[in-house]
């Protein structure tokens, strides 16, 4: 009897191995431990076994039983894993480059913000965020927004209702939540965080209630920028300004300065430019920012001693500066993610 339960044992675990179905392994275990299996008729066998060889020959069968079970549960392993990679499919190798040119490259408009900031990083400015979430204070007030401004109506601006807490961003009592309406937040933010100088460009996303046309999105992009230093003047925001047009446009492009207003710079202005060379654009002016000299009354906000420093700001549309860049006469294609539209900028 020893002899049948070796020669079963090693008749499972030579045959095993080999198995490639699940139907295969149903037949195979029928031969072994199914009511007419091998491995069942020797244990039919021990009601014939004397009694005082019953102990080992029960041991023995045990053992076998054991030996036969872990080969049937490698089997299951096995059968089970090749199951769930045949479900998964072929292996893939995620650094292999993507065959589709349309994959993994910047969306239009990242791309134009990459190639601004690259631009004012290579002339000393950093880069600057913050939260999309802010406090009136500091879209509005810190900014010498007056209460009765038209950007604070509740028909031009998205507030958040006054149940909800922003744990990042702090607010008084009476005061509103509400998606910033430009980047220029992050000109206090930052004033009250770092000493002059400071040099920075903040790109964000903002939100207005606009009404979504051409050229109007309720969500867009911009980039800010702050110089604040000793003796910072209108010159030196010209003459970046001035570079800032030509590496973009080319250059031949020329800029102006037209006066304007913004309660946050004296004196403000609307920046134009000029270019010979920009397809239908070309030799119009355009106007892409509005810019200035800080407001003595900002500095006071963020406690800078106006008296010993000076400053300049701009801010300008992300998407304003990639349509012309790029051709593209309507907004809205930047945020239907339409390949075919995505794919003329791999
Ligand atoms: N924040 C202004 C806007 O959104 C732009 C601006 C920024 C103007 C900085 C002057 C200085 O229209």
């Amino acid at each position: 009897m020893q002899k049948d339960l070796n020669t079963i044992v090693a008749d499972v675990r030579a045959k095993t191995p080999a198995i490639k179905t699940r139907a295969e392994f149903e037949a195979y275990k029928a031969t072994i431990s199914g009511p007419k299996g091998v491995l069942t008729d020797v244990m039919k066998g021990m009601g014939k076994v004397p009694k005082e060889d019953k102990p080992a020959m029960g041991k023995a069968i045990n053992e076998a039983k054991m030996a036969v079970e872990a080969a049937f549960a490698s089997v299951i392993e096995g059968l089970e894993a090749a199951e769930l990679a045949a479900k998964i499919g072929p292996a893939i190798d995620p650094t292999l480059p993507s065959p589709d040119s349309t994959h993994g490259t910047l969306h239009p408009i990242a791309q134009v913000r990459e190639e601004m900031v690259d631009l004012f990083r290579r002339i000393g400015f950093s880069v600057a965020e913050a939260t999309e979430v802010e406090s009136e204070y500091y879209c509005f007030d810190a900014l010498n927004i007056p209460a009765d401004h038209p950007a604070r109506d509740m028909q031009d601006s998205y507030y958040l209702p006054d149940e909800l807490s922003v744990n990042n961003v702090s607010k008084k009592g009476d005061e509103k939540y509400l998606l910033r309406t430009h980047t220029s937040t992050v000109q206090i933010r930052t004033m009250l965080q770092e000493k002059p100088p400071v040099r920075i460009v903040a790109p964000g996303r903002c939100f207005r209630r606009d009404t979504p046309d051409a050229t109007h999105s309720a969500n867009f992009h911009q980039i800010e920028g702050l110089y604040v230093d000793k003796d910072v003047t209108l010159l030196d925001l010209k003459a970046t300004l001035d570079h800032f047009v030509k590496t973009i446009f080319g250059p031949k492009a020329k800029t102006r300065l037209r006066p304007s207003f913004f309660p946050f710079t004296e004196p403000s202005f609307e920046m134009d430019f000029f270019s010979p060379d920009l397809g239908k654009l070309s030799n119009k002016w355009l106007e892409i920012m509005g810019c200035g000299m800080v407001d003595p009354e900002v500095f006071k906000a963020v406690g800078i001693d106006p008296e010993v420093y000076t400053g300049y700001a701009f801010g300008m549309g992300i998407e304003r500066i990639a349509m012309i860049l790029q051709g593209v006469d309507d907004i809205r294609y930047y945020y239907q993610n339409d390949v075919r539209f995505l794919k003329q900028f791999a």
